[in-house]
């Protein structure tokens, strides 16, 4: 019998990317997803990439009842993937309170689900290493401390941790790994599952796709007078697909009990920093599209630099990210043509 795997968040851009994965390496799956960020025709393009239609369930995790009664439908899951979550930094401000009942309420009534079973559970959580805030030393290594949130969006995800830390030590039948990503960007090198953005897109790739595709008129770069190599802010972006096998990894170091402690936490990206105007002249170069740019006023909350110190994903998970960026961008830029001309 195959491990059944509970995927919150499913058909979301990271979530939906794992489930094939999770799909190729032969686990079954059920797709929990509330449909607010995210469409069922995702459903469609996993079927064509793996040959296989998951289960999905549309519903909103903040409904307890539902979430026991899921639970009651499905009492052998193996594991849970938790993606469900709102992810707007700028909207979490405005927001805090959607965003801590969402993001919170979520986890919170999966935990009590699980308790209530009784039953052994390995459990993934989407963390970000925005909890790092500007880290002290460069790469970013999971000893680094946690620094005060700079948004509620980014305090759902400390907090997070936190709850699933204590759970871990109050209840022994409980495993968690929380993954910290990096910046993720990308598509499917099938093309049939990418990122889907509703509204004005907030981070780099997809605007510049989206600029590109002739959506907006210009990039504003934030901040051109960072200490920089080249003023522009430094990030570490990571091909989707990249991260999603690292959940697959994850789960199975779990599922064979090979966790040194019950929580453990890893960062997710490539080791590698580049700079705003590095991604745009390598998108520049992949499409041969150049892109109309202007370096603007800094945005507020933006760290200067942050990229992962991978080695403890490395050595104890035995993953490591393969795709560089060129090929992540190359797919980015294939799926927006993609999406722009159905
Ligand atoms: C953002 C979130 C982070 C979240 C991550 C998820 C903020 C402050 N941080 O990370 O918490 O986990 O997304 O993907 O929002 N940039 C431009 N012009 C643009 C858009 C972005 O110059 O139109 C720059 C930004 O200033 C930044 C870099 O591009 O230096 C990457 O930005 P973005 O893609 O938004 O990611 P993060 O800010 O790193």
């Amino acid at each position: 019998m195959p491990s059944k795997i509970l995927v919150t968040g499913g058909l979301g851009y990271i979530g939906s990317h794992t489930c094939v994965e999770l799909i190729q390496q032969g686990f079954e799956i059920i797709i929990v997803d509330d449909l607010s960020n995210s469409s069922k025709n995702v459903l469609d393009g996993i079927k064509k990439i793996t040959g296989i239609s998951p289960k999905f369930v549309k519903l909103d995790l903040r409904d307890r009842k539902e979430v026991n009664l899921l639970f009651q439908y499905h009492p052998d899951l193996t594991g849970i993937i938790h993606f469900a979550a709102y992810k707007a930094v700028g909207e979490s401000v405005k927001q805090p309170l959607e965003y801590y009942e969402n993001n919170i309420s979520s986890l919170i009534y999966l935990l009590q689900a699980i308790e209530s079973k009784g039953q052994r559970c390995s459990f993934i959580f989407s963390s970000s290493c925005t909890v790092y805030g500007q880290a002290d030393q460069l790469p970013i290594t999971e000893q680094d401390p946690v620094k005060k949130a700079e948004s509620p969006y980014g305090n759902t995800k400390q907090i997070g941790e936190e709850i699933l830390y204590d759970n871990t030590r109050s209840n022994d039948l409980l495993k968690v790994i929380s993954l910290r990503y990096f910046n993720p960007i990308g598509a499917h090198s099938s093309i049939e599952i990418g990122e889907l953005s509703k509204g004005k897109p907030q981070n780099l790739v997809p605007f510049i796709t989206q600029t590109a595709a002739g959506i907006h008129q210009k990039i504003n770069v934030f901040g051109g007078d960072y200490p920089t190599d080249d003023g522009t802010c430094v990030r570490d972006y990571i091909h989707v697909v990249d991260l999603a096998k690292a959940h697959v990894v994850g789960l199975k170091r779990m599922i064979a009990d090979e966790q040194s402690e019950n929580f453990e936490v890893f960062n997710l990206g490539t080791g590698k920093g580049n700079s705003v105007l590095e991604v745009i002249k390598t998108f520049e170069k992949i499409s041969g599209i150049s892109l109309n740019h202007e370096i603007v006023d800094r945005r507020s909350g933006d760290i200067v630099e942050a990229y992962a110190d991978t080695s403890k994903a490395n050595e104890i998970l035995g993953w490591q990210a393969i795709n560089n960026l060129e090929m992540a961008l190359k797919t980015a830029w294939e799926w927006e043509k993609k999406i722009r001309n159905k």
